[in-house]
């Protein structure tokens, strides 16, 4: 039962006030777009890559963070389809990530109840990332609690063609004719069609940009940006989006 006084929140000053809004109203799906790590480690004199590897700290701690908060689904942009245009080095360093991460975090994962998923393409990445996560996908698979989904070579224009594609196909076999198409149709053809469409998105380091991110999906997302680098993203800042969230009003074009 719903303990009375959890409803009210006292204040630095010692005044009470109600609390129903930010105990509710939380993003049922959160996505990140992890950017910055690169300049965190330049402003420090350090490679690129350490800011990956710090970056993969920030990972589990807000993983940690939306869980606590009670959020359903976290996707993650790790690595789009235009940053195989990096350095090989550099690509080769990302494409490791996956799988130390898992390595030394899939045990709290499981603790946490935590699904692990991927969206983005298999074709191009090479065996050992797509084995970490398969194998953390296969583990985790009956997993109840929050959903750690991983934009892995994700690039939603790629998503798009191939739904079309898909679609094109159905409607050349006589599945179903063109005015069949409509957009639950095209949901469904997405590789988020089990997933609700984000309800926040995040983006770290300042810039304002989706860098080919889930352009269907985030339709009606809300929008918060902050010029933190991703290696210095706290559970604090997270906690600020959603709280900065939970004063939007989101009007779908009516009035209210
Ligand atoms: C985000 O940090 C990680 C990936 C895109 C893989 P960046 O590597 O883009 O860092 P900046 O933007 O160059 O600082
Ligand atoms: C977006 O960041 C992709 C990821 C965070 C994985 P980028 O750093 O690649 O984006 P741009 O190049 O600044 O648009
Ligand atoms: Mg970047």
């Amino acid at each position: 039962m719903m303990n009375k006084l959890s409803k009210w929140m006292q204040k630095k000053d010692g005044s009470v006030e109600e609390n129903d809004k930010q105990a509710d109203n939380i993003p049922q799906h959160v996505a990140i777009i992890m950017d910055g790590n690169g300049r965190w480690a330049r402003r420090k004199g350090l490679p690129r890559v350490a800011g990956h590897r710090a970056g993969m700290k920030t990972v589990i701690e807000i993983t940690r963070a939306a869980d606590e908060k009670g959020v359903k689904v976290l996707t993650l942009y790790a690595f789009s389809t235009e940053n195989w245009k990096r350095p090989l080095e550099e690509v080769d360093f990302l494409m490791r990530l996956p799988g130390q991460f898992l390595a030394s975090e899939l045990d709290e994962l499981m603790d946490r109840n935590v699904q692990v998923r991927m969206v983005g393409s298999e074709e191009n990445l090479p065996s050992f990332t797509v084995e970490a996560v398969r194998r953390a996908q296969e583990r985790t698979a009956n997993n109840t609690g929050l959903i750690l989904n991983f934009a892995l070579n994700y690039g939603s224009r790629t998503e798009i063609v191939k739904a079309i594609q898909d679609i094109a196909g159905k409607v050349a076999d006589g599945a179903f004719s063109v005015s069949d198409i409509d957009e639950s149709m095209i949901h469904d053809h997405l590789e988020t069609k089990n997933l609700p469409d984000p309800d926040l998105l995040i983006r770290t380091s300042g810039e304002l940009r989706l860098s080919n991110f889930m352009l269907w999906q985030l339709a009606y997302s809300e929008l918060w940006f902050t010029d933190v680098y991703w290696p210095d993203f706290s559970q604090e800042h997270f906690n600020e989006a959603i709280a900065a969230y939970q004063q939007r009003s989101r009007r779908y074009g009516a009035l209210t």
